[in-house]
C-alpha cells in the first residue's frame, strides 16, 4: 500500500480540517474490501490498474472485449471477475453492471479506461477511424457512465474515474481524431465533478502522457517522457488514494502541456512546431 505524504503547508499548520478542504475528493487509506469495476482491464494500463488493485486487497471486476486476456489477468485473484464486454455495445455495458450490482450490491468505484488511438493528419483523414475513435472514447464512455451512475448515485461514498490524455488538453499534430475525443472527456468529467461532489461523489480525470502499451507501440517518433504500463497504474492508484481529481503523469512533461493551454495561440502553434517539428 502507498502512504501518502500531507502537504507541506497542512503538515505545518497541523490541519487536518484545511487537509480534509485540500482534497478535491476523499481520500482512501485501505482498497481492502473496495468494489472497483475497471473497464478496459485486459491490456496495458487497464490491466496494470486491477493488477495493482488486487493487490492491494481489492474486489476487482474485469471488464473489456478479449475474455481470455481478462482471465489472465485475473488467474490466481479469488477477488476477481472477469465480465466482458464491448463498450460500443450500450446492452452489453448495463448487462455487466446488473449482474455486477446483483453480485456485490453496489459498486465503490468505475475506473473506465477503455480507449482506442488512431493518429491522423489531413492527408490519411479517414472518417471510418474517425467513427470508430468516436463510438470507442466518447459514446463507449457515455455508455459506462450512463451504466455507472444510478449505482454510484446510491452507493455512499463510490465515485467515477475516467481515463482521458493530454492530447485533450489542446489540438496537437497528428491528433485529429483521438485529441478532440479525449478533450471531449476532460470536459465531461469536469462536468461530473459538479454534480457528484456535492453529493459525496468522488470524480478523477486521468490523464497519462506517453506510456508504453501496445497502442503506443506503432509510434514512429521519440515519445518524450514515455513510462512503462505499471508506473502509470501506480500514478493512477496513488492519485486516486490522495484524493485528486485531476491526475496526469509524468509531471514534467504535462506541465508543459498544461503550460501550452493558457499561452496565446500565435505563441502555442509557433511553441508546439518547435518542439514537433510539425
Ligand atoms: N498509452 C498511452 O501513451 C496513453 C496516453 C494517454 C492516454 N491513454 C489512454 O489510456 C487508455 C488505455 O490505453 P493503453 O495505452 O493501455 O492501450 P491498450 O493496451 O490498447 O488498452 C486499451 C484497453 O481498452 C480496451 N478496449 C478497447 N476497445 C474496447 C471496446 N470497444 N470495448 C471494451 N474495451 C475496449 C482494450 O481491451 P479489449 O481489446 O479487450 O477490448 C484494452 O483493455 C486509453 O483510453 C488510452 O486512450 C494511453
Amino acid at each position: 500500500m502507498f502512504h501518502l505524504q500531507s502537504p507541506d503547508h497542512t503538515r505545518m499548520l497541523g490541519a487536518p480540517l484545511l487537509r480534509s478542504h485540500w482534497t478535491m475528493n476523499p481520500r482512501i487509506d485501505s482498497w481492502s474490501g473496495r468494489r472497483v469495476w475497471v473497464i478496459g482491464a485486459s491490456t496495458g494500463i487497464g490491466a496494470e490498474t486491477a493488477r495493482m488493485l488486487l493487490a492491494f486487497g481489492a474486489r476487482v471486476a474485469l471488464s473489456s472485449r478479449q475474455a481470455d486476456a481478462l482471465q489472465e489477468v485475473a488467474a490466481g485473484h479469488r477477488d476477481a471477475r472477469v465480465l466482458p464486454l464491448d463498450v460500443t455495445r450500450h446492452e452489453q455495458v448495463l448487462a455487466a453492471r446488473d449482474l455486477l450490482v446483483s453480485e456485490w450490491q453496489g459498486i465503490d468505484l468505475v475506473l473506465i479506461v477503455a480507449g482506442a488511438y488512431s493518429d491522423m493528419r489531413v492527408d490519411n483523414f479517414d472518417m471510418a477511424v474517425v467513427d470508430r475513435l468516436i463510438d470507442v472514447n466518447l459514446r463507449g464512455v457515455f455508455h459506462c457512465i450512463d451504466a455507472a451512475l444510478p449505482v454510484v448515485l446510491r452507493t455512499p461514498g463510490s465515485g467515477i474515474g475516467i481515463v482521458s490524455s493530454v492530447a485533450g488538453f489542446s489540438g496537437l499534430p497528428r491528433t485529429l481524431a483521438y485529441g478532440p475525443t479525449k478533450a471531449a472527456l476532460i470536459n465531461l468529467a469536469e462536468s461530473l465533478y459538479f454534480d457528484l461532489h456535492p453529493r459525496g461523489n468522488s470524480v478523477y480525470l486521468i490523464n497519462p502522457g506517453f506510456v508504453s502499451t501496445q497502442a503506443t507501440a506503432t509510434n514512429d517518433f521519440d515519445m518524450p517522457g514515455l513510462i512503462s504500463a505499471p508506473e502509470a497504474a501506480g500514478y493512477i492508484v496513488r492519485g486516486i488514494e490522495r484524493g485528486s481529481f485531476h491526475i496526469r503523469f509524468p509531471r514534467n512533461f504535462t506541465n508543459w502541456l498544461r503550460v501550452g493551454r493558457v499561452l496565446p495561440y500565435r505563441w502555442y502553434f509557433w511553441l508546439t512546431h518547435k518542439v514537433t517539428g510539425l
